[in-house]
């Protein structure tokens, strides 16, 4: 499904600056990864060119075969809209639109029916408990029900891959477990191929498999099983013997 191949980037400017070094990581049709490491390890970089916002400074990224890097602008476009989803820290949702406007969002730009449109919307809020709320404007609604509407947007056209850039970054540990409780039912219902980045050892639980990077490369990855318990532990472990920042430990992103 997605095919990160020996991928290093470089970012230009007075002092360039190294950021990724020779990443390779195969993600599966249907596998959720959590991807950890100390703030500034290069996570944000590695989850913005898969995203296509970015490009690469050497190597190849594929996604089911696809190198997107190489598409011209509008189908890049299109192949983001259709093929992917997107979830921020900040939610990025726009302030003068309603919540359903918000999640339909990705439909509207692609010219399906309001008839379709709504009937979606309605399926998506349902699941996501944001029903009272979708006539709301984003600035009516708490930081918990904000990130679930950009859940519901990013999900809305069932994207065959997601990514999510510390989707509980600004939450408390209820809303979080919420909001990751959603994402597993979206990977196991939907069979959506997912890839989160996390500083939180909770959040990144709810993994198939944690990919740890530090100062831009590889470090160790290491897988689930079935024991969610042990699983939190073996990632706090890992997380203390990476290193990094105290603050690191706490989802709060500084
Ligand atoms: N546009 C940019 N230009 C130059 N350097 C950048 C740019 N974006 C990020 N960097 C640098 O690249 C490194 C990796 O940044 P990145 O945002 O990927 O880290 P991160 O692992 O996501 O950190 P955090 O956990 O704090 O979000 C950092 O040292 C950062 O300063
Ligand atoms: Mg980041």
């Amino acid at each position: 499904m997605l095919n990160v191949k020996q991928v290093s980037k470089i970012y230009e400017g007075k002092i360039a600056y190294r950021a990724l070094t020779d990443i390779n990581l195969t993600i599966e049709e249907g596998e959720f990864v959590g991807i950890m490491g100390p703030s500034g390890s290069g996570k944000t970089t590695l989850l913005n060119m898969i995203a296509t916002i970015d490009e690469p400074t050497t190597g190849e990224i594929l996604i089911n075969g696809k190198n997107a890097h190489q598409l011209k602008k509008e189908e890049l476009a299109k192949f983001r809209r259709r093929e992917l989803g997107f979830v921020f820290q900040e939610f990025n949702l726009l302030h003068t639109l309603t919540v359903e406007e918000n999640i339909v969002l990705p439909l509207t730009l692609d010219g399906k029916s309001v008839k379709e449109m709504k009937q979606k919307v309605g399926e998506v809020a349902e699941r996501l408990g944001i029903t009272p709320i979708l006539k709301k404007r984003t600035y009516e609604i708490s930081g918990g029900q904000a990130q679930r509407a950009a859940v519901a947007r990013a999900m809305i056209h069932t994207p065959k891959l997601l990514l999510a850039d510390e989707p509980t970054g600004n939450l408390d540990s209820k809303a979080s477990k919420d909001v990751m409780g959603m994402l597993e039912q979206i990977n196991q219902r939907d069979k959506a191929t997912m890839m989160l980045v996390t500083h939180d050892p909770q959040a990144a639980s709810y993994c198939n498999r944690v990919v740890f990077i530090r100062d831009g490369k590889f470090y160790s990855e290491i897988h689930r099983g079935d024991n969610r318990q042990a699983f939190f532990q073996k990632i706090i472990d890992t997380l203390s013997l990476l290193g990094g920042d105290a603050n690191d430990f706490s989802s709060v992103r500084v």
